[in-house]
């Protein structure tokens, strides 16, 4: 049976807002002490003076995902000041929706840097740390998107089951460590991103739900959580859908 264990040290991308600054709450509520990373300064103070305000501790720190070099500095910083770490959530991400024919190479680049890049660039510089600790948690927050193709999310989507995809090797070449790996395959959450969506957002969680329920299944160190239910079902179902069929009612499902 796999132990339950809250985490002494978690590092998190993206905290400013949304999944990220939930889960960092939601952490630091747990004892956790927590290093909140994202690009905007003073949403992460802010974030850092409320978690203090109630007790807890937090480190914030200014970080682009898609800087390598500032990733593992930080994350060298952060082990040494809040450390150990002993988790690492990589869940900076942006949105991207509208038809493939229409897109802009710019903005293409954009969320495979953020959303792929960035999220890999996390993991595996985070990754010679948890070795050298002898163990640690590796997370990525990808999507339910990145299980099928959803109809003005071909980039979106894309991005993030290279996300799943990566995270899937990764735990194979990790088995005989004591480093896991978790990709956390979120369906409707209202954030910020979320008000932006095109899509019709049944079963849609609070950020604060979806942290407390990310921390709750993170405690086993499952190999993938998904929600919601629906989602989950719908997006498995449309895997083993004929082609046809799923050209024929995947257009539905946005507004
Ligand atoms: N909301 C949903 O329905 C939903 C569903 C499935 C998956 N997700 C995934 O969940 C994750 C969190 O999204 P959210 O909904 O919480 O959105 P959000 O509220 O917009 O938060 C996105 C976070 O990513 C950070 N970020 C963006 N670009 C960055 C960069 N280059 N470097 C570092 N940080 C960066 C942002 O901070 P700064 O701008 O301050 O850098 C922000 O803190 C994303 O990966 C998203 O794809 C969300």
């Amino acid at each position: 049976m796999t132990r339950r264990r809250t985490p002494k040290a978690v590092f998190i991308t993206g905290a400013s807002s949304g999944i990220g600054r939930a889960l960092a709450l939601e952490y630091a509520r747990r004892g956790s002490a927590v290093a909140v990373t994202a690009r905007r300064e003073a949403e992460l103070a802010e974030l850092a003076k409320e978690i203090q305000a109630a007790g807890g501790r937090a480190v914030p720190y200014v970080l682009d995902v898609r800087d390598e070099a500032a990733t593992k500095d930080v994350l060298s910083r952060a082990d040494h000041e809040i450390g150990p770490l002993d988790m690492v959530v990589a869940n900076a991400g942006v949105a991207a929706g509208g038809l493939a024919q229409n897109m802009a190479w710019p903005d293409v680049e954009r969320v495979l840097d953020i959303n792929t890049k960035g999220a890999i660039c996390t993991i595996l510089c985070a990754l010679p740390v948890f070795l050298s600790h002898g163990h640690g948690h590796l997370v990525a927050v990808s999507s339910l998107a990145g299980r099928v193709g959803l109809p003005r999310s071909s980039v979106y989507s894309a991005s993030k089951a290279a996300v799943s995809t990566f995270l899937q090797s990764l735990r194979v070449d990790l088995r005989s460590t004591r480093v896991s790996v978790t990709d956390i395959q979120a369906g409707f959450v209202n954030t910020p991103m979320g008000a932006g969506s095109r899509f019709p957002r049944p079963f849609e969680w609070s950020a604060e739900r979806a942290a407390t329920y990310m921390a709750n299944r993170l405690e086993r160190r499952p190999a993938v959580i998904s929600f919601q239910m629906p989602h989950t079902a719908m997006s498995a179902l449309a895997r083993v859908l004929p082609r046809a069929v799923y050209d024929l009612v995947a257009p539905m499902l946005v507004k």
